[in-house]
């Protein structure tokens, strides 16, 4: 086995047994050091330190015998089969010696192998050494074969080292070699700048750089492409941008390529996200390119015109978030579709439409105006009770009227009300006219008087029970009368005829008393031959339906509160169907004429004369009221009216008198002007 060979061979046993436990140093020697060594030695270290160390080995003493090439005796340090060194000698100035001069292995191991000859003329003593790790500067390009260890900047660390890159670049997976940064991600911002990689510089080769520009919905991502523009251009079979390209993506529309000297100048893309993908490959040169981009709103359609109303605001184009009012003008109301609607508002929204359609302005109305009790309605312009129609009130005259104004005039209003210029909305009633009545001239008596002509006494009102007994009708629902002719009538349906001058008349106005009222001061304990004192001889008929008026039944007035309740002399008229001869009843109604009397003319026997009464006749003509007329109306023209329109109040109510009738011509009569509160306060509550 030559020299050679028994190295390799050692150094595969050594491979075979490997219970090295790396240390950062060490000490190693020559069999029996410092005793000279023996012949035919054979010996071999393995020598390792940690991993990403280098060893270094520093003989401190080394005496072998010497000889050309250390060919006897010699101690060789070989690293990955690889002889470092073989030694020999013994003055670190011979040729094969070592001196001092560290031995770095490129690696972590080594390998010492001593061999001695078989003779031994002189004693020498071997060698002894000192190993230790060394840190490897792995950045410096001269410890590695291939090349630098990294392609931009290396970081030398213990027993190894980091690649990093500089600004721009990124490490790629290989942890060596950098690779340049697209730049890429996603602009979210409204407005931005994008450039190829490097730009103005060339751009690198096999780029992938995909550039996203994603801004919310409602804007719209136009590019601004500068002038300096150059990405390489190879066509093959109509297809241009072969190798290099710049790929412009929206949704919803196929992909575009760019590429070419010209630059693409301005695209309205439309959208709100837009993906650019910029590919270069291994070859060809492309100058880049870069880009401002810009977003705007987008645009919903103008809302255009609205009849009878109003689109607020108006702008000349309506963007993305602008929103619009709609209102009606007024008398016109919001109408959506069938639903009226009190606002309107809409949006335009991302997606360049507006969230509702525009509503429409109808012409608003107030309905059909109310019915007017014994009045009716005149629609004087306007139709289907529209905005602004106007109609009037008229009472039924001349039985019925406004208490101060012929008609009343409404129109409709914005508020959806019939309202007066005025503004009111309240519609007046229409009163019951009293006091006229179509036959003016009297002349006549009733115990002894006239007969009554149709339409003369409208008011007067009969009942014909065994008692008769008249009324005076004061309302379209009340009448006057005497005690005497109601009492005990008030839980039955006493019947009132009217509007007759004929008690056997076929078709009298029939009125039933749904409620009689009594004066409360009325006293029914008999007093001397009477049953009562006659002092408050009044009561109230409420008729249970609304009495038809008309020319021959028509209500009396009331007096006038502030005027002189009795006047002395004054002639008056009264009316009824009671007797007219003396045992007699009268079937026609009949009238006379009696003056007042002062109370000192109106003693009679014992019966006490009240200030609510007053006696009337006519002791010249023998005029009186008489049985049968008890109720009925002792009237008197009304002052204050022109002669055209004469009209009556009712002073006195038939109360009593003397059994026989014209006998003193003298009657009494309820003072009806004590009463006027009593009665209104009554007819008001009831
Ligand atoms: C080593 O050699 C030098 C010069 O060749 C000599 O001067 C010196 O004495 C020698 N040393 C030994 C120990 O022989
Ligand atoms: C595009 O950019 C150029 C240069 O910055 C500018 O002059 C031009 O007005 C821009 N065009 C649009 C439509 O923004
Ligand atoms: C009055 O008339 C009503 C209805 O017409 C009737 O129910 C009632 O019994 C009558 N009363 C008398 C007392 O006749
Ligand atoms: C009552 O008479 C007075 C004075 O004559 C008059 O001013 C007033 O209007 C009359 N009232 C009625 C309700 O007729």
């Amino acid at each position: 086995m030559d020299r050679i060979d028994l190295i390799i061979w050692l150094l595969w046993t050594c491979v075979n047994v490997p219970k090295c436990e790396p240390t950062m140093f060490g000490e190693v020697s020559s069999p029996q050091y410092p005793q000279p060594y023996q012949a035919n030695v054979q010996e071999q270290w393995d020598l390792e330190v940690p991993q990403g160390y280098q060893i270094q080995l520093t003989f401190n003493h080394l005496d072998i015998e010497p000889s050309p090439d250390c060919y006897y005796d010699s101690v060789s340090v070989l690293s990955d089969k690889k002889v470092l060194g073989k030694f020999c000698g013994q003055n670190s100035t011979d040729r094969f010696h070592p001196g001092h001069k560290p031995i770095l292995a490129p690696g972590n191991r080594l390998q010492l192998v001593f061999l001695t000859d078989d003779s031994n003329h002189e004693s020498h003593l071997g060698f002894t050494a000192f190993y230790q790790a060394v840190d490897i500067d792995e950045c410096s390009s001269s410890s590695v074969e291939n090349g630098p260890p990294c392609s931009q900047i290396c970081l030398n660390t213990l027993g190894s080292y980091l690649c990093a890159c500089r600004h721009g670049y990124t490490l790629r997976p290989d942890q060596r070699t950098c690779a340049l940064e697209c730049g890429g991600g996603v602009h979210s911002e409204l407005e931005g700048t994008i450039s190829s990689p490097g730009f103005p510089d060339m751009s690198p080769h096999d780029l992938d750089c995909i550039y996203t520009i994603s801004v919310q919905p409602g804007y719209m991502i136009t590019l601004n492409f500068s002038q300096n523009f150059h990405i390489e251009q190879v066509y093959n079979q109509g297809d241009t941008c072969l190798f290099h390209w710049l790929q412009v993506s929206v949704q919803g529309k196929p992909p575009q390529k760019y590429c070419g000297g010209k630059s693409p100048g301005v695209l309205n893309t439309g959208a709100h996200i837009v993906q650019l993908e910029y590919h270069t490959d291994g070859h060809g040169q492309s100058q880049g390119w870069s880009l401002l981009y810009t977003t705007q709103r987008v645009q919903c359609p103008n809302p255009g015109t609205i009849t009878s109303g109003t689109v607020t605001p108006s702008f000349a184009q309506y963007l993305y978030r602008d929103y619009i009012h709609v209102r009606c003008n007024p008398g016109f109301k919001l109408m959506m579709g069938d639903k009226e609607i009190s606002s309107f508002k809409s949006i335009c929204q991302s997606n360049g439409q507006w969230h509702l359609n525009l509503p429409e302005c109808k012409i608003i109305d107030c309905g059909a105006p109310k019915p007017l009790l014994n009045g009716d309605i005149q629609f004087v312009s306007g139709e289907n009770n529209e905005y602004l129609s106007v109609i009037e009130y008229h009472c039924n005259e001349p039985y019925y009227k406004f208490k101060d104004s012929a008609k009343v005039t409404y129109k409709c209003a914005v508020d959806r009300k019939w309202r007066e210029v005025s503004n009111n909305d309240i519609i007046p009633p229409c009163y019951p006219v009293c006091g006229m009545n179509t036959e003016v001239s009297f002349g006549g008596r009733v115990f002894g008087g006239k007969p009554a002509r149709s339409g003369q006494i409208p008011w007067q009102l009969l009942h014909t029970a065994q008692n008769r007994g008249g009324a005076s009708l004061i309302s379209d629902y009340w009448a006057l009368t005497a005690v005497s002719v109601v009492d005990g009538f008030e839980n039955t349906n006493m019947t009132w005829l009217g509007g007759i001058i004929n008690s056997k008349d076929k078709n009298p106005v029939t009125m039933k008393a749904e409620k009689i009222i009594i004066h409360p001061n009325y006293k029914r304990v008999p007093v001397g031959d009477y049953q009562t004192d006659f002092d408050n001889d009044i009561a109230l008929i409420k008729m249970s339906d609304r009495v038809p008026l008309g020319p021959n039944l028509w209500p009396v007035c009331l007096p006038n509160k502030t005027h002189e309740p009795v006047m002395e002399g004054t002639m008056g008229t009264v009316s009824g169907f009671g007797g007219f001869e003396r045992g007699l009843k009268s079937e026609i109604l009949r009238y006379g004429h009696i003056r007042e009397y002062s109370s000192e003319q109106c003693v009679f026997g014992d019966m006490p004369v009240t200030d609510n009464m007053f006696c009337a006749g006519d002791d010249v003509q023998r005029v009186d009221s008489c049985q049968g007329d008890s109720g009925g109306p002792l009237f008197f023209p009304m002052l204050g009216h022109g002669t055209k329109e004469q009209r009556y109040e009712v002073r006195g109510i038939v109360s009593w008198g003397p059994e026989r009738c014209g006998q003193v011509s003298k009657g009494y009569y309820t003072k009806v002007q004590n009463y006027l509160d009593w009665i209104r306060e009554t007819m008001a509550n009831n």
